[in-house]
């Protein structure tokens, strides 16, 4: 089939990579003409496990093209997927600037029956907003259908989610042209659900802020745990024996970031406010995850006293392992707090320092070094924000030799408490 990918974020890029693995014929299309140039050499520009074999694979067989000519991916394509950026506006309405700009592009373009297929986040009620755009520049009345296609994949193992997803979840008021689009992904081995428009767009919120619920919820069940004594690695194990709960997303800790879990719980929370319908379950989620940071510095403070002029090593910048991703990261409100309260921070990520240095924490004062080991030397505490695999293999014991303090804090629950502890830390972890 012929495809088009409107957008070469990770949704995109991964999407079209994969739709060229199972055969069909792709073009991804993207406004930025340097990182057209970029994918066009086989280069994804993103950090992704697995993305540039398949990128160049697609290259290779002639299956997977990249241009920054909307009308060229509209013209030449049956099925065109929107994969723009959906950020949050201030007031946590889902900005669909991106969105609405693609349909009028698709409706002046549109030269015959096409799918259009959303893939982005959006809002309930966005298909049909999209229906409407396109029609209103679509001159020549050319047929098109609409369907919802939402992506699950996470950051960081993106590839891997979309080869082999949970569910493949298409909605359309045109059970044909649902059809269509599920038939797209012969190949992978998972269950299709054909459901409403409207169904499928609030799908991917429901999923996304219950997870994001979940994580709130057990990370309130870690502050018991603190309180009582309990520890809450071993209550989420007990808890996630239990079928009807399950054990995934009950990992406590810093709370969640990135680009989607805070962005798709304000957007829904922004929705039940304009339908009058509030959502309060999620209010709180969201008010627990805001205070992990806060509480947490609170807890070394307590541990360390002032932390004025301390010396604090982070360990760990992206969102979470695997990617160099910052957006939303809880490391840039962890810093900041440490800087407000005047301390010296030296931070190492294995991918993402560069994006910490030129964007998310671009004013902030902070020492990058190239290693672990470079990070603590003569550092008062050691924080762990991120739990990437490199830092569970390091030996703890030449990392305290390293230090000038004992401190500890281990924000994702990476170490063992009682190790740590004959090591000779001051082990501060979450819940436990
Ligand atoms: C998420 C959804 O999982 C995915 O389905 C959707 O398409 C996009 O949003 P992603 O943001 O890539 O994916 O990351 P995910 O692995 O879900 O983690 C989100 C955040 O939650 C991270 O900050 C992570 O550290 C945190 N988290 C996750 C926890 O704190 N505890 C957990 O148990 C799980």
């Amino acid at each position: 089939m012929k495809i088009s990918v409107i957008g070469t974020g990770y949704v995109g890029l991964v999407t079209g990579s994969i739709f060229a693995h199972l055969g069909h014929d792709v073009i991804c299309m993207d406004i930025d003409e340097e990182k057209v140039k970029k994918l066009k050499s086989g280069d994804p520009v993103i950090y992704e496990p697995g993305l540039e074999d398949l990128l160049k694979e697609g290259i290779e067989k002639d299956k997977l093209h990249f241009t920054t000519d909307i009308k060229e991916a509209v013209e030449k394509s049956d099925f065109i997927f929107i994969c723009v950026g959906t950020p949050p506006k201030k007031s946590w309405e889902t900005d669909l600037s991106y969105v609405k700009k693609v349909a009028e592009d698709i409706g002046k373009h549109i030269n015959g029956y096409k799918i259009v297929v959303t893939k982005s986040t959006v809002p309930v009620g966005t298909g049909n907003m999209v229906k409407e755009i396109i029609r209103s520049y679509n001159k020549n009345n050319h047929p098109f259908d609409i369907v919802s296609n939402p992506e699950f994949l996470r950051e960081g193992s993106a590839v891997e989610d979309t080869l082999h997803p949970d569910r493949i979840v298409v909605g359309s008021d045109n059970k044909e042209a649902a059809q269509k689009v599920a038939d797209l992904y012969r190949g992978i081995d998972a269950p299709v659900l054909i459901v409403k428009l409207y169904s499928s767009e609030l799908i991917k919120y429901a999923s996304n802020s219950f997870l994001a619920t979940k994580i709130s919820f057990i990370n309130s069940i870690a502050d018991i745990c603190e309180r009582t004594g309990a520890d809450v690695e071993e209550v989420a194990k007990g808890m996630g024996m239990d079928k009807r709960i399950g054990y995934h997303f009950l990992k406590a800790g810093l709370g969640y970031g990135g680009s989607c879990f805070p962005k798709d719980v304000d957007s829904i929370l922004y929705t039940s406010m304009q339908l009058n319908e509030p959502f309060i379950i999620l209010e709180a989620t969201r008010k627990v995850n805001e205070n992990r940071p806060v509480r947490f510095v609170e807890r070394m403070e307590k541990m360390m006293g002032e932390l004025r002029d301390k010396k604090i090593a982070i360990w760990g910048l992206a969102f979470k392992p695997n990617t160099d991703d910052m957006r939303e990261a809880v490391s840039i409100k962890i810093i900041k707090l440490l800087k407000e309260k005047g301390s010296n921070v030296i931070a190492y990520d294995p991918v993402a320092m560069n994006n910490a240095k030129n964007v998310y924490l671009k004013d902030v004062d902070i020492e990058y070094v190239n290693s672990p080991m470079e990070a603590v030397k003569d550092v008062d505490a050691l924080v762990l924000v991120t739990e990437w695999d490199e830092f569970k293999r390091i030996d703890m014991k030449e990392v305290i030799e390293l230090m000038k303090g004992k401190f500890l804090f281990d924000g994702r629950n990476l170490y063992n408490p009682e190790e740590m502890e004959k090591i000779g830390f001051s082990y501060v972890s979450i819940g436990r």
